[in-house]
């Protein structure tokens, strides 16, 4: 039955009180990696998964049944340890695991390339070129001018500037783990930098035009890569691919959502009561997130062990945690607002370049903005009423509190107005949900192969363009072993299924037809991205409201 949910009262005042005693002790946390955002000290009883996940944890592993002779034979060759000849290798629940076989067999190609950055697991690093958001300084563009006519043709170098054709996705957050590279079972690991140049095609794809992999401008050991580069040119690729895994671990994916909503879980039950209609409405989005986050697939066991993610993702220990510390205090609450922060990146008018995040999440974003503000209106009769709010107040100071709370930095301290309230709650739920689905469920696709996008590159990346060590045996034997490439493919494969969507959830009497509509208004999205479905650059599904789930499940 849907909680009937009610504001605080003098008359109730008590009771909470009690409640909140009782609810404190069980959500208790800690400031963890590097004393930088809190986590619990346990998972509470109330958060464990339960059954239900469970079983559709077990069905989804099912699926991986008709590969066991595969699996078992991956073994005996893991035992003998036998060389690992050929890429096929790495298919280790076969080629129809994966939604895309044709990704699969084109992984080194600049179609597939050019559209990761847009569809694929970090496509939040994407940036457009502007006037006023030129190229980054660090990017040598001497040659990318000078052989530009050789990769785009009818072009000009300048043309494509001033009519904003160019993108470019700057990975130099990643600075502290090519400083402090790690090693995973005595192999060296490699990671770099890397700023990308792409070109917008008539189609609206993205076309990569220049790699430049360290962030020092016009070094002898740093050229910039182009397509007419051959092998130099692949291997570019595959160490950006490097890269952007690496990114979204440790920073749009663990830190931005995982941890992110970790601090929104902790603060909501610190301080909302079970019944107050904020926590009603959040409850659905903050299911699962704790367990699956105490997981730990970053930090060290009470043996000294780190996670598989810690141990297998490029840099050293200290300089991962460093990196996922820095992702967390860099984070702006006002700045990563859908419509902040697709302006920020010069993407918010830019409709000639496909990329469904701009473009259908934008819609959900709307949608759920819509939702929360007539459920938030229907709660508090006028601003006044969230002024008085004493919990809202509190939840809102814990949220941005440093000393004693959860220091997501920009997060209003207190609430004055509705609008306010409901933008705030809005962007909660698009994040648990739409946000997440993006970064998340493209993982077992892209990155579940590993030669197309393994943890780390166990040899250094090319130096310079007419490197005569690069063979196709040299970008093999750069990639990890079998054991850690099966251990990033079988997270990605476990972490592939979806339990309640986005919108699914019953309310109160008075509240359920303002979330019938959200749900009608998903359901009408979904149908017209299936009917355009054929007309896109892509079959694109990771934001459509059918494949979403309400919350940080996996
Ligand atoms: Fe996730």
């Amino acid at each position: 039955m849907p909680v009937i949910a009610s504001l605080p009262s003098p008359a109730d005042a008590e009771k909470r009180k009690a409640y909140f005693e009782k609810i404190r002790k069980q959500y208790a946390y800690q400031y963890s990696y590097n004393e930088t955002f809190a986590t619990v000290i346990k998972v509470p009883e109330a958060e464990s998964a339960g059954c239900a996940y469970q079983f559709a944890m077990l069905k989804n592993l099912s699926g991986i049944i008709p590969s066991l002779p595969r699996l078992l034979w991956t073994q005996i060759k893991q035992w003998l340890q036998r060389p690992i000849t050929g890429y096929q290798e790495y298919l280790f629940f076969g080629l129809k695991s994966f939604p895309d076989t044709r990704f699969i067999e084109n992984f080194q190609s600049d179609e597939y390339f050019g559209l990761q950055r847009v569809i694929g697991i970090n496509h939040v690093t994407l940036h457009r070129a502007t006037l006023e958001n030129p190229l980054p300084d660090n990017l040598d563009l001497v040659r990318v001018k000078d052989r530009f006519s050789e990769v785009v043709s009818g072009v000009s170098f300048d043309e494509a500037l001033k009519t904003g054709r160019f993108y470019y996705v700057d990975y130099h957050m990643l600075q502290g783990l090519v400083d402090h590279p790690g090693e995973y079972k005595g192999r060296k690991q490699y990671v770099t930098a890397p700023i990308l140049l792409l070109y917008r095609q008539d189609t609206g794809v993205l076309q990569p035009v220049a790699i430049q992999l360290n962030q020092q401008k016009a070094a002898a050991d740093n050229p910039v890569f182009m397509p007419m580069d051959g092998l130099a040119w692949v291997a570019a690729k595959l160490y950006a691919q490097v890269a952007d895994v690496n990114y979204q671990e440790f920073i749009s994916h663990a830190t931005r959502i995982h941890y992110l909503m970790e601090s929104f879980i902790i603060a909501t039950h610190w301080e909302l009561y079970k019944t107050h209609p904020i926590f009603v409405l959040l409850k659905p989005h903050l299911r699962y997130t704790l367990s699956v986050n105490a997981h730990d697939l970053f930090l060290k066991n009470k043996k000294g062990v780190p996670g598989d993610f810690g141990a297998q993702l490029a840099g050293d220990y200290d300089s991962m945690v460093a990196l996922m510390s820095e992702a967390f205090k860099t984070y702006d609450f006002q700045a990563a607002a859908l419509p902040v922060d697709l302006k920020a990146r010069h993407l918010d008018e830019n409709p000639e370049l496909f990329y469904p995040y701009a473009e259908e999440g934008r819609k959900i974003w709307e949608m759920t903005q819509k939702f929360v503000r007539d459920y938030v209106n229907l709660y508090y009769v006028d601003d006044a009423a969230v002024s008085a709010d004493t919990e809202v107040q509190a939840w809102a100071r814990k949220m941005s509190a440093h000393e004693d709370g959860m220091r997501i930095k920009n997060f209003p301290s207190s609430f004055s107005t509705r609008e306010a309230l409901a933008q705030a709650v809005g962007q909660i739920i698009f994040t648990a949900s739409a946000h997440h689905s993006s970064v998340h469920y493209p993982q077992y696709l892209f990155s579940g192969f590993t030669p197309a996008m393994p943890f780390a590159a166990y040899a250094p990346a090319p130096t310079s363009l007419g490197c005569n060590l690069l063979t196709e045996k040299y970008l093999l034997d750069a990639l990890p072993l079998r054991q850690p490439s099966m251990t990033q493919a079988l997270i990605f494969y476990l972490t592939n299924f979806r339990m309640q969507l986005l919108g699914q959830d019953n309310l109160e009497s008075k509240a359920q037809p303002i979330i019938e509509t959200y749900r009608q208004e998903l359901k009408q999205l979904s149908e017209e991205l299936n009917t355009a479905m054929p007309r896109r650059a892509y079959p694109y599904v990771y934001l459509n409201p059918e494949t979403i789930p309400n919350t940080v499940m996996v």
